[in-house]
Formats: structure tokens, sequence, C-alpha cells
């Protein structure tokens, strides 16, 4: 990746600051954009809760900060999750889960009641699909979904040696031709064995901060 990508994740989730509210939980997502909120979120530790974490490297690194890290289940009120993306449309649908975190975030996207997306501009994109759609699986089901994913019109190829926080299997599917993400995301939901899917459309974002060479633009739909 190049340094001039890198600055503009950094501007993106330096952006995200105003979003977090004092004296609350802050839902972290996962990434290298991500990583950069961390950092950011350190400078007002102080002036937060705690936070609500989607990953074991965003714990990590959470704690490395001092900042303490709750469980989901503890937590009532979450105004704001912040967290980046593999693709994002015009729509604020997503494809998630490169870095195969993609269950915890959907289920702290659920809970949070806005979803600010962290992005460079890089990731904007007019259709998604481009990125290949993450499918997290129970192990014992892995070929049958494989299968199943076939019919549904995609290439499923499996992560090799690679397994989630929660002791499951990606599957990453290529050449989806994706006319209604929320469609597909259901569809691939519906699978048994399926645990969830990296199409973040029912559950979009609220705000994308798209960093660019002229400064990071503010989205909203
Ligand atoms: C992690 O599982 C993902 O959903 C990330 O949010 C996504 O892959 C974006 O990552 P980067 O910020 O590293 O591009």
């Amino acid at each position: 990746m190049s340094s001039a990508q890198d600055k503009l994740k950094q501007e993106a989730a330096q952006a995200a600051l105003k979003f977090v509210q004092p004296g609350t939980v802050v839902g972290v997502g996962t990434g290298s954009t991500v990583n950069y909120f961390i950092d950011a979120l350190a400078t007002m530790k102080q002036d937060i809760e705690a936070a609500v974490s989607s990953s074991e490297a965003s714990t990590v690194r959470l704690k490395q900060h001092g900042i303490e890290v709750i469980e989901l289940n503890n937590v009532r009120d979450l105004p704001v999750y912040i967290d980046g993306a593999d693709e994002i449309d015009k729509h604020f649908h997503m494809t998630k889960g490169g870095g195969g975190a993609l269950t915890r975030e959907k289920i702290i996207a659920a809970v949070a009641d806005k979803f600010i997306c962290i992005a460079d501009e890089s990731k904007q994109v007019g259709r998604l699909g481009g990125f290949p759609i993450p499918v997290e699986v129970i192990p014992m089901a892995r070929s049958y979904v494989a299968r199943e994913i076939v019919k549904l019109g995609g290439d499923p190829e499996w992560r090799q040696g690679f397994v989630t926080d929660n002791g499951n299997l990606i599957l990453d599917v290529h050449n989806f031709d994706i006319l209604d993400p929320i469609e597909l995301e259901r569809q691939l939901n519906n699978i048994v064995g399926v645990v969830t899917n990296g199409l973040f459309a029912a559950r979009n974002a609220d705000v994308a901060l798209i960093a660019t060479a002229q400064g990071v633009q503010e989205l909203t739909l």
C-alpha cells in the first residue's frame, strides 16, 4: 500500500473523532483504517466510558492504548460504531470482512444507533462485487456451503490457513453479479452452515467519511 493511501486512511479515521460522544461506549471495527482510528481515539480516552471491539486484533490495540474494552452484552446504549470497508457504494451498502472479522462487525453494527464508515476514496465503487464477498462458515459445512454458493452464481474460494475469532472458516466469493445487495445478503445468510456474510446492505452505513486528496468528504444519504 502506498503511503499516500495510508495518509488518507489516517485522515478519514481522524475525522471520525467528532462522532464520538463523551461519556458513552464506542463501537470499534477492524482493519488498517480502524487502527488509525484507535490511535486517534486514544487522545480522548479520558472522555469515553469504554469501547466494544469487533476483533481480537482491535481489542489488543485498544488495550495497548489503555482504552477499556467491555463486552457487548453489558452495553445498553451504543451511539456509534466506527469501521472501515472494502467497498462502499452510493447507497452506503458495503462489502466488509477482508480481515475476517465480519460477524462481530455485523453484530456491533446492528446494535449501534449510527454506523460511521471511514475509508479512502479507493473504496468507493459503482457496484459491489469487485472485492470478493467473504462468507463465514461453520467448518463442517464448508463444502456444502460452497456448492450452494455456486448455485447462486458465485465462485467460492476457501481462505486456507485462516480461522476466524469465532473458530470458523471463510469462503471468499468471486464473480457475483450484484444487482441487489440486500437480496444477495439474505440469500447467503439463508444457506445452512453460514454464520454471516460480508455484504452490509440490510444494515448500511449512516455516514461515510471518504478521504480524498482534496480533503475528507462527510457524506450522508
Ligand atoms: C475487517 O474484517 C474488514 O471488514 C475491514 O473493515 C475492511 O476489510 C477494511 O479494512 P482496511 O481498513 O484495512 O482496508
